[in-house]
This record gives C-alpha cells, sequence and structure tokens, in this order.
C-alpha cells in the first residue's frame, strides 16, 4: 500500500477532480433552472403547468440516477436517430451534466416549493392587505424569507450531486472516481488511489457545509 503513487499522480487526480467540479456545477445550475420552474409548476394555479411539473417530479424520483444516466447517454443517440435517422455520438461529459442536471430539477423543483409554502398564509395576506400586489409580495416578502429556509437543503443538493457525479464514470467521463479507479487498475493496488479520492470528495463536501453554515449566519433577512 504505497501511498507516495497518489503523489506521484495528483495531477491525473487533480484533472478528475476538475472534471468532477465543472460537472456539479452544470448540473446544480441546470437544475436551480428547472427546480425554480418545476416548484413554482407544482403549486401553480395553472392545471396543465402544475400537471407536467408533477409527473417531471415524480418520474425523477421514481427512477434510478444511474438508470436516467444510461438513459440519456445509451438510449439518447437511439431516440435521436428514430426522429432525425442521423447517428450522433454524444460527449460523455455534457451528456452526464445533462442527466444529473435534469435529475437534480426533480430534486431541487420540491426544495422550491416546500421553501414557498413554509411561509406562513398570513404573511401574503397582511403584505397584499398592506397593498403589495401578488408579484410584489412574492418578490419582497415571501422570497427573501423562503431563499434562507432553502439554503440548507440547496446546500445538501449540491452535496449530493458532488457525490453522484461519480456515477458518470460509468459512462466514461474521467472524473474523480474515473480516475482513482483507473490509477488503481494500472498498479493493481486500489487503496491509496481510492482513499485519496475519498479525502478529495470529503474536502470538497466539508467546504461547502462551512459555506453553507456562513450563508445561513449571515443572511440580512430573519424569520
Ligand atoms: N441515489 C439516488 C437514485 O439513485 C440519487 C438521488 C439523487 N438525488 C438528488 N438529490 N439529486 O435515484
Amino acid at each position: 500500500m504505497d501511498f507516495s503513487l497518489v503523489w506521484k499522480h495528483h495531477a491525473l487526480m487533480l484533472k478528475g477532480m476538475v472534471t468532477t467540479l465543472e460537472c456539479t456545477s452544470g448540473a446544480i445550475s441546470l437544475g436551480l433552472i428547472l427546480g425554480i420552474v418545476a416548484g413554482i409548476g407544482v403549486i401553480s394555479d395553472k392545471r396543465l403547468y402544475r400537471w407536467i411539473s408533477d409527473i417531471y417530479v415524480q418520474v425523477i424520483r421514481g427512477t434510478p440516477l444511474l438508470l436516467q444516466i444510461f438513459f440519456f447517454y445509451l438510449g439518447g443517440p437511439q431516440v435521436y436517430r428514430a426522429i432525425t435517422g442521423d447517428t450522433i455520438s454524444p460527449d460523455p461529459l455534457i451528456t452526464g451534466i445533462l442527466a444529473l442536471g435534469v435529475n437534480s430539477g426533480g430534486y431541487t423543483a420540491e426544495i422550491i416549493r416546500a421553501g414557498i409554502q413554509s411561509i406562513g398564509t398570513g404573511q401574503t395576506e397582511a403584505a397584499l392587505s398592506s397593498g403589495l400586489n401578488k408579484r410584489q409580495t412574492m418578490i419582497y416578502i415571501i422570497l427573501p424569507q423562503a431563499l434562507r429556509r432553502m439554503i440548507p437543503p440547496l446546500f445538501n443538493e449540491l452535496i449530493v450531486l458532488l457525490k453522484d457525479s461519480s456515477l458518470i464514470s460509468t459512462i466514461g467521463v474521467a472524473d474523480l472516481m474515473f480516475s482513482a479507479k483507473l490509477l488503481g487498475s494500472k498498479y493493481y493496488n486500489y487503496v491509496p488511489f481510492l482513499l485519496g479520492a475519498a479525502l478529495i470528495y470529503l474536502t470538497l463536501t466539508v467546504s461547502f457545509s462551512r459555506i453553507m453554515k456562513y450563508l445561513e449566519r449571515r443572511w440580512p433577512v430573519r424569520l
């Protein structure tokens, strides 16, 4: 168990880490956009909007993430060919980000919905009767308070995404997990590389938790 091997190959491990971070940041951004759209959708008065948002959330939460990744990467080109007749070979990283982002959107939608609904109706009534319209009430009264409550679950989502991004190593993305496994098999010595990768994942997730605590403490709106 030669741990100096990890140091010898630190460049490849760090390259993997950068890919992991690229994937995580891409996915959380896409997830936030989809999550906001679907999160507002599930509590919307418009039936079709609510219906589509509901189905999206249910399908995402009800099927394995690994299946969704395979569906995008392996099923996507097949669907594309059936529709257009053209063959494409998708980029694993882009496809991975798409799959993780679409997955994250389903969970983020629930975070947004729960956050908005956690602010009591009394607040809305007070704001409306003091002369604000619905839109102003949402922007100035509900969201500033709701956002603070969304910080912990959103950071939790970020941490889940960082860890689950390791699943895209199965479609050939050279992320941190992939690098660790590759180097392990090169030397037929997995422990140092797996522990090295674990340490990097752990450092990142602990840093995210710290940032979360900081933001929560510093958030300007108190409940
Ligand atoms: N292990 C879960 C699954 O296989 C992944 C859940 C992803 N969760 C998330 N918050 N984005 O479905």
